[in-house]
């Protein structure tokens, strides 16, 4: 298994329009990147596959999209405004500032070994103002996490739906953090995407096993988008060092090419939201259970995974290098569901138009709607060799080629992206071939 420098990521991210820097022509803008063309195919994939997987495939799952920025009140009930901070340290010499828990020796800068200052806790939020005027009244804050919009529409979840519990909701979208100290790539940014479910149990539910249930529902879903199973590890986070709403955390740790680190977070968060937002708002967010005839608050379980986080997981399990003969042959080993393009179609030499004509024929007709499986690639330049080594870098599962035989029986090559092995299909089964895959 070959894995990866953190070099060789961003180099094929940026080199193949996975992901570039920000603001590049102004210089760049510091640890904040954009999704290029194939980039957001990826991160779009890995939505929608966990959408399906948490929502559409289940029964006792809700969508929810709420809005960035809300009432200030949510975070002053959430305990965020108060509680939402990471001890930060500055250097009486350079001045530089670093997360105290971050540093490896936490008596001296890391840049200048000059001595810090006391720590002080430093609130992450990312503040605002709504509307024109810059004053106290109107600030407003981008949201951390997405799951407290979860907890404050509850109530219309349970009055438009009347769910019966355990049931979930479901939200993906951007959160922001005022970072002390982001980097490694897209690992930690200021703004970035979470995707959260918020499952609520009885107060009385077995809520350990619940949990442990979720637990497995992770592991799945790492399997399903590829996470190397070796380089995961599960940190049982210790009484004192979990978020302030937490009663048990499992922290998915994940072997990063700059280290282990945490990759999604498992949280028991109790009644501590819904309640707070309880007391808070003067609205009662208890759930009516009409046969035992009982009204409770519930509890709830908390799976939450960066979606960011999960592309650099994936582009690092997925790295893969071949020895050749004479080169090396790097190829991304993407589950198809994840793939960008489905598959390239090639005609064999560049320079024959009936090749040609016959590849674009065969492409435009898997781009048809009743033939549709996903992005399709059309590459007709350069030599075959290269065509299929830039495939094999995005991770095209398949590469199509027309050559001379298909304008005899109407066959092509379809080569295999991992074994790099051909086999000859007819065209007219191709549809059929990409969809068992
Ligand atoms: N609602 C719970 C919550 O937000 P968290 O552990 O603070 O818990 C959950 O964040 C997940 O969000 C993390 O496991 C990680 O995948 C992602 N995440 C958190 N901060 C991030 C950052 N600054 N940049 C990228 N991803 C981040």
């Amino acid at each position: 298994m070959t894995y990866p420098t953190i070099e060789q990521i961003v180099s094929l991210a940026k080199r193949r329009g996975f992901i570039f820097p920000n603001s590049e022509i102004y210089g760049g803008f510091s640890n904040t990147w954009d999704y290029g063309p194939l980039g957001v195919e990826l991160k779009n994939n890995i939505k929608q596959l966990w959408w399906k997987m948490f929502v559409h495939e289940r029964d006792d799952m809700y969508g929810l999209d709420a809005a960035l920025i809300m009432n200030p009140k949510v975070w002053e009930a959430s305990g965020h405004v108060n509680n939402f901070t990471d001890p930060l340290v500055e250097c009486q010499k350079c001045h530089e500032r670093f997360r105290q828990d971050m540093l490896e020796d936490p008596s001296k800068c890391p840049s200048c070994g000059g001595a810090l200052m006391p720590p002080r806790q430093f609130n992450m939020m990312f503040k605002t103002f709504v509307g024109p005027a810059e004053e106290t009244a109107n600030i407003a804050y981008f949201r951390p996490e997405t799951a407290q919009g979860i907890f404050v529409d509850f109530k219309q979840i349970l009055d438009a739906y009347s769910p019966k519990l355990p049931f979930g909701v479901a939200q993906i979208g951007k959160a922001f953090r005022n970072e002390i100290t982001p980097g490694n790539f897209i690992f930690r940014t200021r703004e970035f995407e979470q995707m959260e479910i918020e499952y609520f149990i009885r107060p009385d539910a077995d809520w350990n096993e619940v949990f442990e249930g979720w637990l497995e529902r992770m592991k799945e879903w790492m399997r399903a988008v590829g996470i190397d199973a070796a380089r995961t590890s599960y940190l049982e986070v210790p009484d004192g060092e979990r978020a302030h709403y937490s009663r048990r955390t499992i922290d998915i740790e994940f072997e990063f090419p700059f280290g282990k680190k945490e990759l999604y977070g498992l949280a028991y968060r109790g009644d501590f939201d819904l309640s707070s937002h309880q007391e808070a708002s003067g609205q009662k967010l208890e759930y009516f259970d009409q046969e035992a005839g009982e009204r409770f608050v519930p509890h709830v379980i908390e799976p939450s995974l960066g979606v960011d986080r999960t592309v650099l997981a994936v582009l690092a399990s997925c790295y893969r290098e071949q020895e050749m003969e004479k080169e090396t042959r790097m190829y991304l080993a993407l589950p198809f569901a994840l793939a960008p393009f489905k598959a390239a179609v090639f005609p064999l030499l560049a320079n024959k138009s009936e090749l040609v004509e016959k590849a674009r024929t065969i492409f435009h007709n898997l781009k048809k709607p009743e033939h549709f499986i996903g992005p399709i690639a059309f590459d007709d330049g350069g030599n075959i060799g290269k065509r299929y080594r830039k495939q094999d870098e995005i991770g095209t599962p398949f590469c199509i080629t027309v050559d001379f035989q298909t304008l005899e029986d109407d066959t092509v090559t379809v080569r295999d992206r991992d074994t790099a092995t051909q086999k000859r299909v007819a065209a007219g089964e191709l549809t059929g071939f990409l969809r068992q895959q």
